[in-house]
């Protein structure tokens, strides 16, 4: 009887860490391979911070799982194999851009996170301050900084920042929508496509400004950079600490058409009857996109 007692025990006590380990693996997440991420800069740049927090700039992950899981699961079927580390960087590169310097283990893993719905372990990997200051900045986001934020370069358009405790490079490129252009034109690759009747959409943002009124064909006075709409700036301090004096600081909530509120001030409709030929009348509706892009935009 004691005996069979403790086996049964062993079993349990096998069981339970079996299922530890299992629980352990669900969990896991993939370790952002920058060491710095957005929670270093939260300290000095709170409310920088908070804008960013709010914006689709930090659940770039998240917010795409839905598709990335469709895209994955289709092209393995397509393939009969997995999907390697180039497959994946095709959306990761402007989704999660620090994963670039991730090893071949993490690119595996990240299929299998996605596979198995498991987001929130993949939001720390989303477009964050490292990801725009550091990487899209400098011009040369296959670089990797060096580990430290005393050792890291954060480019912006602060002429003469007061004591950052980290390196800080007036960049005049960050005021302009090249900037953008790295992450906000995409046409899916021949090679990526998945289907006939299905395809990635992402953004062409940058496409349709640069043909529409605001863009370089406009006049110069007409020309508005995605910056003037999308970061508009206010008085404020560009970091919460003793001795930094109070600047134009641009905000960083990016809003877009997950924001209701911005989308119904984004567009005018109007309304308007004439008399028509014999006695009907017609109505007209104007709307009037004040963006200059097309909205939305897939
Ligand atoms: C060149 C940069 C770029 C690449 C590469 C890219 N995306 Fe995107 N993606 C974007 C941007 C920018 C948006 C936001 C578009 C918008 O809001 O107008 C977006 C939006 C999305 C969305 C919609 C998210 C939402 O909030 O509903 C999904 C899904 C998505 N991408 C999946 C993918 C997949 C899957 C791949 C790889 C096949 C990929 N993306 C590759 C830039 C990119
Ligand atoms: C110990 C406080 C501190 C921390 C932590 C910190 N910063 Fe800063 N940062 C500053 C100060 C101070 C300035 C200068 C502000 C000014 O002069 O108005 C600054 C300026 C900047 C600028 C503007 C540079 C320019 O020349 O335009 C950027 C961009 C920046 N920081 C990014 C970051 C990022 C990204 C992180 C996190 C990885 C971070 N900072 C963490 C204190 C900090
Ligand atoms: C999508 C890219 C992007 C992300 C993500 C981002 N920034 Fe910025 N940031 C910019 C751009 C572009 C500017 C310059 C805008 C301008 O001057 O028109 C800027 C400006 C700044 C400045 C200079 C002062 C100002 O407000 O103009 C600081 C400081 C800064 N960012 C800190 C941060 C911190 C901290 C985070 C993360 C919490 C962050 N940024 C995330 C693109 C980004
Ligand atoms: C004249 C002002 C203006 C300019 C310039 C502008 N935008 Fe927009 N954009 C808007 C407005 C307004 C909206 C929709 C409502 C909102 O959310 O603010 C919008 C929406 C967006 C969205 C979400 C679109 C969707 O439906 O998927 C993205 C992404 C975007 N803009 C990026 C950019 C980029 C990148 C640039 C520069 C290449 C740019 N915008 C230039 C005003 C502008
Ligand atoms: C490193 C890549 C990257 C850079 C650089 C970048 N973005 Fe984005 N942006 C994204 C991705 C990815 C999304 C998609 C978020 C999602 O999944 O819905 C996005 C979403 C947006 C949205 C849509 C928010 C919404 O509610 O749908 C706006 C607006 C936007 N970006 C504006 C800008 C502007 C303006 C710049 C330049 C100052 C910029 N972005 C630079 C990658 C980038």
């Amino acid at each position: 009887m004691i005996r069979y007692d403790r086996v049964t025990c062993l079993v349990t006590l096998a069981w339970l860490s079996f299922s530890g380990v299992l629980a352990q693996e669900k969990t896991a997440t993939i370790a952002n391979p920058l060491g710095v991420t957005a929670n270093d800069c939260k300290a000095c740049h709170s409310s920088h911070y908070q804008e960013w927090e709010r914006s689709y700039h930090a659940k770039t992950m998240v917010a795409m799982h839905a598709g990335f899981k469709r895209y994955i699961t289709t092209q393995e079927q397509a393939k009969g194999r997995a999907l390697n580390r180039n497959e994946l960087m095709g959306c990761v590169g402007c989704h999660a851009p620090a994963m670039r310097f991730s090893s071949d283990e993490d690119f595996a893993r990240l299929a299998q996170l996605v596979k198995t719905d498991q987001r929130e372990a993949l939001a720390g990997l989303s477009v964050d301050c490292v990801a725009c200051h550091a990487l899209s900045a400098s011009g040369h986001p296959e670089v990797k900084p060096p580990e430290g934020i005393d050792k890291q370069v954060y480019y912006g358009t602060i002429k003469n920042p007061v004591n950052p405790g980290h390196g800080a490079q007036y960049a005049s490129q960050m005021e302009k929508s090249e900037f953008c252009k790295s992450c906000h034109t995409y046409v899916t690759p021949a090679d990526m496509k998945v289907s006939a009747d299905w395809d990635i959409v992402c953004s062409l943002t940058f496409d349709a400004w640069a043909a529409g009124p605001y863009g370089p064909k406009a006049a110069k006075a007409d020309m508005r950079e995605c910056q003037s709409c999308h970061m508009e700036k206010k008085d404020g301090k560009a970091a919460e600490i003793d001795g930094v004096p109070t600047r134009k600081v641009s905000s960083h909530l990016f809003p877009g058409w997950h924001d209701a509120a911005a989308l119904r001030g984004a567009t005018e409709i109007a309304l308007a009857t004439k008399a028509g030929a014999g006695g009907d009348t017609e109505l007209i509706v104007t709307i009037n996109n004040k963006a200059g892009h097309r909205l939305p935009d897939t």
